[in-house]
């Protein structure tokens, strides 16, 4: 490996000094030792900085004789006192320029310009409100959400947003920022498997995505992983995005912009809205965004039910609402929802919207207010949601840089601790799908062996990186990370034209193949088969990709090993069955160091763990409309329904599956109670279903304390039967005793990943409430409890529990 002519580093980060405080790497004994190494190419800007760079914009410079004399300036007061003495500083005219997303100077204060659009999905990403054209010309790029989402892990999650707030806070320090609020995360339901940015979200289960908006706006903003340490400070501001029943962006002529989401209240309360929630009340984001799209004939940022009524009221959202961009404009010019553009715009301040991104405000606020549309107490409201934010960012009292926040300097950036953390997540997410009289791991001790890597996304650096991704701190393809272990490695791309494959050069990458040992191919989509304003309309491999696989495959040696890399799920169902394909790995689009994550993995110095977020549906699945937004399978109509909660017909892989090199074992060691009752004092309801009396109570009926009561605690046994030590996240899954219309078959309530060595068992313990777990939202989209038997369900094992009423 010393011989290496790239001038690579070796570093070995088993030995790393766990130097920040902020960053726990709750996994880092994964592997051995001896290869726990991966090879850092110090290409970074970082070495040299000229000139100091330039102060990040801020307000209140004590400077100026007139900041002392400004209560907005004074730390010591509320954020309401100060929002409420600068908004009554300003004029209308000054008002109004402050609710789009360019934010103008107000020089007389000494306000600076503010940039609310900044994007930080897996990652700072070059944005309006984000420069990389000084010293930092780079930010960590984390494999994109769906990937890191198979790891089921929630510390995982958390570790990934602080390093990101971490980057971002810094790249405002260095100078680089006009803004600190980023549009990120992604918390939609991947509901059908055509989306373009399925690949933004953490699939298509309420639970996972519930928990991953909290970890990663806990972490974004700073706070701590169980939450409550923030006191209101804000590292950087996190924004949940899009509110709400946002899930299609350009679909057979259908837009997001004119999509109206028909949107049963059962599929809003237990699948739509879940996400939102939690990102709101236990996260404590302070962003949200609303879509572009209707739901049930309203358009999102038009809608005061779900902005001010759900949102403020009932979760107490306390942070700013800006709209997608560009959404207010469409409202009128194609929804044709709004008579005028002023009404267009009084319905959003109207609605709770406190932000538009675009400048459809600049042109039509004026006129609205004086024809009497908008009230001025509205713009104040938005006025004192926007600039509380920025003086909760630490922007308004002084330079920030000599503040907490602000000793973050540019050498977090890039760190090894985040590019570690971006390994970290790709290993852990990347999902074994097949495995053959255990092809893998490939013997990575025998120096000799040749190897073949062959498609069309072995050698392209970009795949790598899916959407929203900023310039990673490194190129690296996956080519080069198997190259790494195998020095007699030859490539063929496979594929004219990437992989897209209108034609391929199926004779001569056989050629290749057939003259070595082992055989990778590196096949999949890339953003020109599924991104913003693009869905697929299918979900077969694109064009000669499959031909190309078979053949290579046939005249390989051995069987040959497939790597998808993509986001959304293809039909893979020949490549599963076909003898000659001995190993097959989804690694989504896994990040800057994905491909040192594949080949770790390929050649056994990491034990896959990850597990599928979403469903693989066979591609007949298309002939389901993507518009059709019901959860719930139809019988009646044969709609079959969508996720693992509700679809009940054939699937290529189910949510929840991926193997590993070891085999895992599981038992229920205890369950507090196994009979819930439900039978004080409240008198409960009753329901007809196929002439059988069902006993229910609602959810709200029952009340916090009852349901915290009732809080079941299971602890369920793990064991690595294996030869390796491995990373494992363990699923805890409900099942009605009895399937009842609308019922989902099966719900994820817990999930956990543990570390476990070769041989070792622990315990995880899972809190339970049945008001939360064991409830289901009626038709009327509220949450109820009724009697019967559940059963709880780990891998195969099953541990009824039963609600008496
Ligand atoms: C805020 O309070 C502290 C402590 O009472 C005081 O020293 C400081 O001058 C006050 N700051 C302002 C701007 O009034
Ligand atoms: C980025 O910053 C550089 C120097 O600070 C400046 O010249 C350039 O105009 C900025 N670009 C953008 C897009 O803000
Ligand atoms: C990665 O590649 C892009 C595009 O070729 C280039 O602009 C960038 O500088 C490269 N980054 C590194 C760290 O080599
Ligand atoms: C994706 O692949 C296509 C060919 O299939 C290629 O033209 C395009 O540049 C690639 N796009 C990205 C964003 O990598
Ligand atoms: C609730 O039901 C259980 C079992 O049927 C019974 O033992 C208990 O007395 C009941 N409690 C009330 C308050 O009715």
């Amino acid at each position: 490996m010393t011989g290496d002519k790239c001038m690579c580093v070796f570093i070995n980060f088993c030995a790393f000094p766990n130097s920040n405080q902020h960053i726990i790497f709750h996994s880092m004994a994964l592997s051995p030792p001896f290869v726990s190494f991966f090879f850092l190419t110090f290409t970074l800007t970082l070495h040299s900085q000229p000139l100091p760079p330039p102060p990040p914009p801020f307000a209140c410079d004590w400077s100026n004789p007139s900041s002392k004399s400004y209560p907005f300036c004074n730390p010591n007061l509320s954020i309401l006192e100060r929002t409420t003495d600068l908004v009554s500083r300003l004029t209308l005219d000054e008002k109004l320029a402050q609710l789009v997303n360019s934010a103008p100077p107000i020089p007389r204060l000494g306000i600076p310009a503010y940039e609310w659009w900044s994007e930080a999905l897996h990652g700072v990403a070059k944005s309006r409100g984000i420069n990389f054209s000084g010293a930092i010309s780079s930010a960590t790029s984390f494999p994109q959400v769906i990937l890191t989402a198979a790891s089921f892990d929630s510390h995982l999650w958390y570790s990934i947003g602080l390093a990101i707030g971490i980057e971002g806070r810094a790249i405002y320090n260095g100078g680089q920022a006009m803004g600190m609020t980023f549009w990120a995360p992604n918390i939609n339901i991947f509901r059908d498997p055509r989306w373009g940015r399925g690949q933004e979200t953490a699939g298509e289960d309420p639970l996972v995505t519930s928990t991953y908006a909290v970890s990663f706006v806990r972490g974004l903003q700073g706070d701590s992983f169980h939450g409550g340490k923030l006191m209101g400070h804000l590292q950087a501001s996190a924004c949940c995005k899009h509110f709400t029943a946002y899930d299609l962006d350009n679909w057979k002529g259908v837009s997001r912009f004119v999509f109206d989401a028909r949107v049963s209240l059962q599929d809003l309360a237990d699948t739509y809205q879940p996400p939102f929630k939690s990102c709101v009340k236990q996260g404590r984001a302070s962003g949200i965004m609303c879509a572009y799209n209707r739901v049930n004939g309203v358009p999102s940022c038009a809608d005061f039910n779900l902005l001010t009524k759900t949102a403020r009221e009932k979760w107490d959202f306390n942070g700013y609402i800006a709209s997608d961009c560009n959404a207010v404009a469409i409202i009128h010019d194609q929804q044709g929802y709004a008579k005028s553009p002023e009404d267009a715009v009084a319905d959003v301040l109207r609605a709770g919207m406190d932000l538009e991104c675009g400048n459809y405000l600049s042109s039509h606020a004026k006129s609205a207010v004086l024809q009497k549309k908008v009230p001025i107490s509205e713009i104040d409201r938005a006025l004192h949601n926007l600039f509380s934010i920025r003086i909760r960012l630490g922007l308004f009292n002084g330079n920030p840089t000599k503040l907490s926040f602000g000793m973050i300097g540019p050498n977090h950036v890039c760190s090894k601790k985040h590019q570690y953390l971006a390994l970290e997540a790709a290993r852990s997410g990347i999902v074994l799908l097949k495995n053959s009289d255990a092809l893998l791991p490939l013997p990575k001790t025998n120096p000799a062996i040749s190897l073949a890597v062959i498609g069309p996304n072995a050698n392209d650096f970009t795949t790598l990186a899916g959407n929203y991704a900023g310039p990673p701190c490194r190129n690296m393809t996956v080519l080069q990370g198997l190259h790494h272990y195998v020095k007699n490695t030859v490539f063929h791309p496979g594929c004219d034209g990437g992989p897209k494959c209108p034609t391929a050069q199926i004779e001569e990458a056989v050629e290749v193949a057939r003259k070595v040992d082992y055989v990778v191919l590196v096949m999949g989509l890339n953003q020109s088969e599924e991104m913003e304003e693009l869905d697929r309309v299918q979900l077969d491999l694109p064009g000669k990709q499959l031909e190309l696989i078979n053949s290579v495959a046939e005249a390989s040696k051995r069987p040959v090993i497939l790597v998808l890399l993509c986001g959304g799920p293809v039909d893979i169902t020949l490549p599963k069955y076909n003898h000659k394909i001995g190993g097959i790995l989804w690694a989504g689009y896994p990040g800057e160091l994905g491909g040192i994550a594949l080949a770790q993995i390929i050649f056994g110095d990491h034990n896959p763990g990850g597990r599928l977020p979403v469903t693989w549906y066979p591609k007949d699945y298309i002939k389901v409309p993507m518009t059709d937004m019901r959860m719930r399978a139809d019988s009646s109509s044969g709609y079959p329904g969508r996720t693992y909660r509700f679809y009940k017909g054939p699937k290529v892989y189910n949510f929840g599956y991926g193997l590993s090199y070891s085999k895992y074992s599981y038992e229920f060691v205890s369950v507090t109670h196994d009979k819930l009752h439900f039978n004080q004092s409240s008198t409960h309801s009753t329901m007809d279903e196929n002439s059988e009396t069902i006993r229910y109570k609602l959810v709200s009926d029952l009340g916090d304390e009852t349901c915290q009561s009732k809080m079941v605690s299971v602890t369920v046994g793990v064991k690595n039967h294996g030869s390796m030590v491995g990373r494992h996240p363990v699923l805890l899954f409900m099942k009605p005793g009895k399937h009842r219309s609308g019922s989902p078959m099966k719900q994820l309530v817990g999930f956990e990943s543990v570390l476990l060595d070769a041989g070792e068992r622990t315990q995880i313990e899972f809190e339970l409430s049945p008001c939360e777990h064991l409830s289901r939202a009626n038709e009327a989209g509220l949450m109820v409890v009724e009697e019967g038997s559940h059963l709880l369900l780990v891998g195969d094992v099953e541990y009824p529990i039963h609600i008496i009423m």
